[in-house]
């Protein structure tokens, strides 16, 4: 495949950015998205020419560094995954594709496709950890009875691996459906349950001061998921709130 790539450039979180328009050619339909930048980046190279700066790490969907708005969509066409999970096949010859970082006010750009998403860590550490008797007494976890479906629900929950695309997704920039994840994961399990109140008041207020806006209620963040995050989880998290607000 022929491709034209109109690609967001940008020195650094200081500096006017642009889209920069690159033509890359023999690009087989089995390389993945990132590949087909790798490619990219190395006939830069070889010009003498500056590199596109992207995250990834992993390249198998599991560190959810790899953050691209691809044509519109954040992670691209495709559903249900991250970008370096993203085939060249989902496109065609010819096709000009456009390559954006998030587009969040709280997740600012650091270099071209590069954005600073130090804020979910911040969050995160808001959560603070769950309470555990480690004084020679602990309760064998295998224990504690926990009901299936709550297994398995706060499992589905813990499977967010914070690649942030619900914020770029979101008209608001709203992050709530990762802290209803990391909410819910915790608030369904016994052992979350003791400091679940100050967790998720925390959270929220975290979330807040970071300037993520509020949810828009669209469910376009739960689309765009690539780890099929439920917007119940946002409900759940506005029930725990409600009920911590109350104590
Ligand atoms: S909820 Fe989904 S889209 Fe949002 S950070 Fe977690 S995995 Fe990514
Ligand atoms: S590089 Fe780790 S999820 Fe894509």
């Amino acid at each position: 495949m022929n491709l034209t790539l109109k690609i967001w450039r940008q020195k650094d979180g200081k500096s006017q950015g642009r889209m920069v328009e690159y033509k890359v050619t023999d690009i087989s339909e089995h390389m993945s998205f990132l590949e087909m930048l790798d490619v990219l980046n190395e006939d830069l190279v070889a010009k003498g020419e500056e590199p596109v700066a992207f995250d990834h790490d992993c390249r198998e969907g599991i560190c959810g560094m790899c953050s691209l708005f691809i044509n519109g969509e954040a992670h691209g066409p495709d559903r249900g995954i991250t970008t370096c999970q993203l085939h060249m096949r989902m496109f065609n010859d010819g096709d000009t594709i456009t390559i954006e970082p998030w587009r969040a006010t709280a997740f600012p750009v650091i270099k071209d496709l590069i954005v600073d998403r130090t804020a979910f860590e911040r969050i995160q550490q808001a959560g603070g950890y769950i309470s555990v008797n480690t004084s020679g007494n602990t309760q064998d976890a295998n224990a504690i009875p926990i009901p299936k479906l709550d297994a398995d629900l706060s499992m589905d929950a813990a499977s967010c691996i914070g690649c942030g695309a619900c914020v770029a997704t979101c008209k608001n920039s709203s992050a709530m459906l990762f802290v209803a994840a990391k909410v819910s994961q915790f608030a369904l399990l016994p052992q979350g349950r003791i400091e679940a109140a100050d967790r998720v008041m925390n959270m929220v207020h975290q979330m807040d001061l970071e300037g993520f806006g509020n949810c828009t209620n669209t469910g376009a963040c739960e689309v765009e998921c690539p780890k099929g995050i439920s917007l119940e989880n946002i409900a759940r998290m506005n029930r725990e709130y409600l009920k911590a607000s109350c104590r």
